[in-house]
């Protein structure tokens, strides 16, 4: 199979084409490299890529109409995984425009790439953060998602919303993706595990949020990675008992489905910390503080469908994939 990973230099990416390669599929793998964090960490995991036959890389923005369309047209992909994104939740107060360009632009570019080039499946980038200010748990994607709180999880929230009409108007399956705090080794320098690593290093303090009464459902690469391959076998069929009235949200009388994928039993951040201070050896100097604006309080993936569905259930725990972290940061920074 042919296969178009978008974001391919980033974390989800780049283990995906990994994982993909490893299989003997051709991948493509596109990025703009844009230093919302390091580059050079963007272009170290090019660097392991690149020596593999079947991978092949193109540098375009998502934004880049004409270059989508050229891109689209030239290549003939059977299969599209698009996770390239502007992601952060905190990012995204500062910065929205970003948002727009990336993930509203960018996604549309996608859908029309995949329309006029025959795509047999797309499967793309959610978030677990378009769940909002729902309080239900765990969170069921047969629950609404209309209450989002911050732009990011809007624009995730919009592109489940534009592939639903592709799917309605021109029959293209699509399968959306709500990742739950995905962690592991060559992991996103923006996020907890990567920030508290580096700090306990340094002998710094971290940055505990809402005094360290949060929980997250932390998922790891390799499961998550598991996950995407397992739903890109099965592009989802209409549903054609679905009827708008008390028809589910996840799936609908189009080809459209969308899954949760996280780990399925949420930690507390303290826990989590611990876990970090373990594999570290050295106990973290905590600085407590409140809660930041557009983060919530707690997550936890209702993964039942993924399950049924693809038959996997994420399995690495969070000591475990902490360690496995830990241990690629220390090689990678030589610390
Ligand atoms: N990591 C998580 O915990 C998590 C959780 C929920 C959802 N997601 C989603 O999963 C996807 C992958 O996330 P990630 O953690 O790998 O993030 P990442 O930032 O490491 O990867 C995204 C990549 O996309 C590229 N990119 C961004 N805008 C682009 C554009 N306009 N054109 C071309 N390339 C562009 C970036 O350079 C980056 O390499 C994203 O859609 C993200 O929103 C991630």
């Amino acid at each position: 199979m042919k296969y178009l990973v978008t974001g391919a230099a980033g974390f989800i990416g780049f283990h995906t084409a990994q994982r993909l390669l490893s299989q003997g599929h051709t991948v493509v793998g596109i990025d703009n490299l844009n230093d919302y964090y390091e580059v050079q960490l963007k272009k170290d995991r090019l660097k392991v890529l690149e020596p593999s036959e079947g991978f092949s890389f193109k540098f375009i923005d998502l934004a880049d109409r004409e270059g989508m369309v050229e891109l689209f047209k030239t290549e003939q992909f059977d299969r599209v995984i698009h996770l390239a994104a502007q992601a952060g939740v905190r990012y995204s107060i500062d910065n929205p425009f970003a948002y727009a360009d990336s993930n509203l632009i960018g996604h549309l570019a996608i859908l029309e790439g995949c329309r006029h080039n025959n795509v047999k499946h797309l499967v793309y980038a959610s978030s677990s953060s378009v769940y909002g200010l729902n309080t239900k748990m765990p969170f069921s994607t047969e629950d609404s998602v209309d209450h989002p709180i911050s732009l990011y999880a809007a624009t995730k929230k919009s592109n489940e919303l534009m592939s639903h009409t592709y799917s309605h108007l021109y029959g293209i399956p699509t399968s959306g993706l709500r990742f739950f705090t995905v962690y592991g080794p060559w992991g996103r320098p923006d996020m907890a595990l990567f920030k508290f690593t580096k700090a306990i290093l340094e002998g710094k303090e971290i940055d505990v949020y809402n005094n360290g009464n949060m929980a997250r459902d932390f998922t790891y690469i390799d499961d998550i990675v598991e996950g995407i391959l397992r739903v890109a076998e099965k592009p989802p069929v209409a549903n054609n008992d679905w009827a708008p009235e008390g028809g589910s949200a996840k799936d609908s009388s189009a080809p459209y489905y969308v899954y949760n994928i996280g780990n399925g039993s949420p930690v507390q951040l303290m826990d989590f910390v611990k876990a970090i201070e373990d594999a570290i050896g050295t106990e973290a100097k905590k600085n407590f503080m409140d809660m930041q604006p557009g983060d919530v309080y707690k997550t936890w993936a209702d993964t039942d469908d993924l399950e049924k569905v693809t038959g996997h259930k994420p399995q690495v725990g969070v000591k475990e994939g902490v360690k496995a972290f830990v241990d690629w940061y220390r090689e990678y920074y030589g610390v």
